[in-house]
């Protein structure tokens, strides 16, 4: 596994100031999350603190440190979470390999434009600017609010947006320049999909296919079908009582939401929990045809039809 260390760049406000101003006394979160909201802050806890368990996994997380520490000025605390090891590995796997993704595509396309859908407090920008690409970061809007008051400043191709994956016409009112579109763009959804009802997810998988441009990919996480209503038993997730409603028994279910979608690769997460994972992974798909417990889909969406 490649080790990952911080980059630096020059871009203003792409690294986190040195030390997290003060909240103000009282001051409390804009607006109240919900349980699906709130489990922003597991992936959060595992890029800012999960390195003092695996240290061969450490992202470099500059900006979750300091949004942590925030977080917590604010009255919401995320340590609690450093507990489910199994879960801040699997975090601190995609972290790694969605950056890679990110840094190779935008290595072939250095002016296109990316999005992270359900961003949480993910900041992939820090790593990810290369001077001329341009990234959005989009939330519903309560997190929106929570992310614009933990973050100060933002380099000028830093965009925000609220979103709400659940509409049908979500990509339509992103209203992206027609410049963004002139070239292949790459739709990230981390941690998402799986909180979604799967008509939802077939049909917001579909919208980005039927609209993106040719060459165009879309990155996002995906766990079994038998995890489907299971969170209440998860670790982390359950203690937030949000619901997984969305899995996959087959890989194919993702290409089937679209016909432009084809599937680039796919990875598991097994290998990085050592010889149990692999043993597991065996028992679960002993042919390796269903898809993985857990993994992540890298898709390219393909010519207009
Ligand atoms: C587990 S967190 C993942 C956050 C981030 N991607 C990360 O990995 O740190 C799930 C995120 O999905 C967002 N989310 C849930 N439903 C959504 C929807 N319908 N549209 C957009 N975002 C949504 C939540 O607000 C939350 O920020």
């Amino acid at each position: 596994m490649r080790r990952i260390t911080p980059t630096t760049n020059t871009s203003p406000g792409t690294n986190p100031p040195a030390s997290a101003a003060p909240a103000s006394p009282g001051q409390r979160p804009p607006k109240p999350l919900s349980a699906v909201q709130q489990t922003l802050v597991i992936p959060l806890v595992a890029r800012a603190l999960g390195a003092q368990i695996y240290p061969s996994h450490d992202c470099g997380d500059l900006w979750a440190k300091h949004l942590l520490e925030r977080l917590e000025r604010l009255g919401i605390p995320g340590q609690q979470y450093l507990a489910d090891r199994p879960t801040v590995l699997n975090v601190l796997w995609r972290t790694g390999l969605i950056r890679r993704i990110l840094q190779d595509f935008f290595a072939q396309h250095p002016n296109a434009w990316g999005l992270n859908l359900g961003c949480g407090l993910s900041h992939y920008f820090q790593w990810i600017d290369n001077g001329s690409n341009t990234w959005i970061d989009g939330d519903l809007p309560e997190v929106m609010a929570l992310r614009k008051t933990l973050i100060d400043a933002r380099p000028p191709r830093l965009r925000h947006v609220s979103v709400n994956l659940q509409n049908p016409d979500w990509w339509q009112r992103l209203r992206l320049p027609k410049r963004s579109l002139t070239q292949p763009l790459l739709l990230l959804c981390e941690g998402v999909l799986m909180y979604l009802p799967p008509d939802e997810v077939r049909q917001a998988i579909g919208q980005f296919a039927q609209y993106a441009p040719p060459g165009s990919r879309l990155v996002l996480d995906t766990m079994a079908r038998c995890a489907i209503g299971q969170a209440q038993w998860h670790a982390s997730v359950g203690q937030t009582e949000a619901q997984f409603h969305w899995g996959i028994s087959q890989m194919q279910e993702l290409t089937a939401c679209h016909p432009r979608l084809q599937l680039r690769h796919t990875h598991s997460v097994a290998p990085s929990h050592g010889w149990m994972g692999v043993a597991m992974e065996a028992f679960w798909n002993p042919w390796g045809q269903a898809a993985p417990l857990y993994g992540l889909a890298e898709l390219e969406v393909g010519a207009w039809e």
